[in-house]
């Protein structure tokens, strides 16, 4: 096992480019069983949860191999419907293998999706969508059985803008008799680059990025090499890292609209941003107010992935911000953590009220999971002293060789062996 350690204090300078976005590579893999032509999928970070999905792709009979960057997928030999449960209980992703494997092999079996410990995360939006095509699912033993002879397209209403349940009805629908219309739809721009995905293999798919999409089921779907978007959560967490420390840093890659309404709290913090194409230069003095309010919201609303990073800005801002968490039901899991550092922060339920301090001290950590673990080694970036973040594993879900990018804006932070 690995930890950090972070001597903080350092301003932070320099440019850094953004890996291809975790939360669009990992539905891109679960389309590539789609087709039995070669997928080739560029840029792409060896995340632990990317070879996680690799792994999952393998035990179905396809062939993944990651060369330099890029990811190449053969499933032409894929014949098994089945995900084993240590594989699944790793990766909340496996759920939206049903939709791809219902369109392959018209029946697949996995068992109950894990993840992130941040929260109850029911299934029951996707297997609601998916009975709307015509699939049979019996749940047994902690695992989800369907089946569907024949997949129809169906008029589809989500009560919540599942992220997920989108995709999974994507997947499901590609190929099925007639047109599905799926209303109440996630608005994520990794929703929209699943729809380019597809559409590049074939797919005549509609409306993402808007709450309502239209797939017109086709006969076929071919290989395909595409690069997938970059990812704002990552864009994110570097633009704060900045803010927390002072300095002057450049995330390049990224759409200053994917993360608009993040943009606009840091302005409120007291940083200034400049944007040009798809460059995004934050300033910062290291001395910042709080936010008032911040209340996480699906896509464009303010983004559950980057919550905990702002309260971690908060925490050494002046005055005090209220966070309200309205996604997860535990996704507060880091706050003893910065408290230990000497931070002011009280969980009541989905609210955290910080009261901003004047610096964090360092401290040992222990990161619990992916989006807290980069909060703690952010705040371990402002903080006066030595910090150490152990339990990496949930760090490495996400973000690829995150020390060698800090370290190239200036910070000090090793990677060293437990
Ligand atoms: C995706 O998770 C992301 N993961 C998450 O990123 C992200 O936080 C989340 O979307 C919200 O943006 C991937 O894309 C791999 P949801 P997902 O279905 O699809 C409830 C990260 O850190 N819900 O949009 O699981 C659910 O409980 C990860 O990169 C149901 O009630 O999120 C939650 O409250 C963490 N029933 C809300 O919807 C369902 O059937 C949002 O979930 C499905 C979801």
């Amino acid at each position: 096992m690995d930890k950090f350690i972070i001597d903080g204090g350092r301003r932070l300078y320099g440019s850094v480019r953004m890996q291809s976005a975790k939360n669009s590579v990992l539905p891109l893999f679960a389309a590539s069983v789609l087709t039995e032509k070669r997928v080739i999928i560029r840029e792409t970070p060896p995340i632990s949860d990317a070879l996680c999905m690799a792994q999952i792709l393998r035990e179905l009979g396809a062939e993944v191999s990651f060369r330099g960057n890029d990811v190449v997928i053969d499933s032409a030999n894929a014949c098994c419907h089945e995900i084993s449960s240590s594989l699944t209980k790793e990766l909340r992703s496996s759920v939206f293998m049903l939709g791809s494997l219902l369109t392959r092999f018209h029946k697949a079996l996995i068992a109950y999706p894990g993840g992130c410990d941040i929260g109850l995360r029911p299934i029951d939006l996707h297997l609601n969508a998916l009975k709307r095509l015509g699939v049979e699912i019996r749940e047994r033993d902690g695992c989800i059985y369907c089946r569907a002879d024949v997949l129809k397209g169906a008029d589809i209403s989500l009560d919540f803008p599942s992220v997920g349940a989108t995709e999974n009805i994507m997947l499901a629908a590609v190929k099925a008799k007639g047109r599905t219309l799926l209303s109440g739809a996630a608005k994520e721009p990794e929703i929209v680059d699943l729809q380019n995905f597809l559409n590049g293999m074939g797919a005549k798919i509609s409306g993402a990025g808007t709450d309502e999409i239209e797939i017109e089921g086709v006969e076929n779907l071919n290989g395909i090499t595409y690069k997938p978007v970059k990812d704002r959560i990552e864009a994110g967490t570097f633009l704060i890292a900045c803010a927390i420390c002072g300095g002057e840093v450049e995330v390049v890659g990224v759409k200053a609209e994917f993360i608009g309404i993040l943009l606009h709290k840091l302005r409120e913090n007291g940083c200034k941003i400049h944007v040009k194409n798809d460059k995004i230069v934050i300033e910062s003095n290291g001395r910042l107010k709080c936010n008032r309010r911040i209340e996480t919201m699906p896509f464009p609303g303010f983004p559950t992935d980057l919550q905990a990073q702002m309260t971690a800005l908060n925490a050494v801002s002046s005055g005090g911000a209220l966070v309200v968490e309205n996604l997860f039901e535990t996704r507060f899991k880091y706050v003893p953590e910065l408290n230990k550092m000497g931070a002011d922060i009280e969980v009541k339920g989905r609210s955290a009220f910080v009261r901003g301090v004047e610096r964090l001290r360092g401290a040992s950590l222990t990161a619990g999971d992916l989006r807290g673990g980069a909060a703690l080694v952010l705040a371990a970036l402002g903080a006066e002293g030595t910090s150490e973040v152990l339990d990496l594993s949930h760090i490495d879900r996400g973000y690829y060789d995150l020390q060698g990018k800090l370290k190239s804006l200036g910070a000090d932070i090793k990677r060293v062996r437990v």
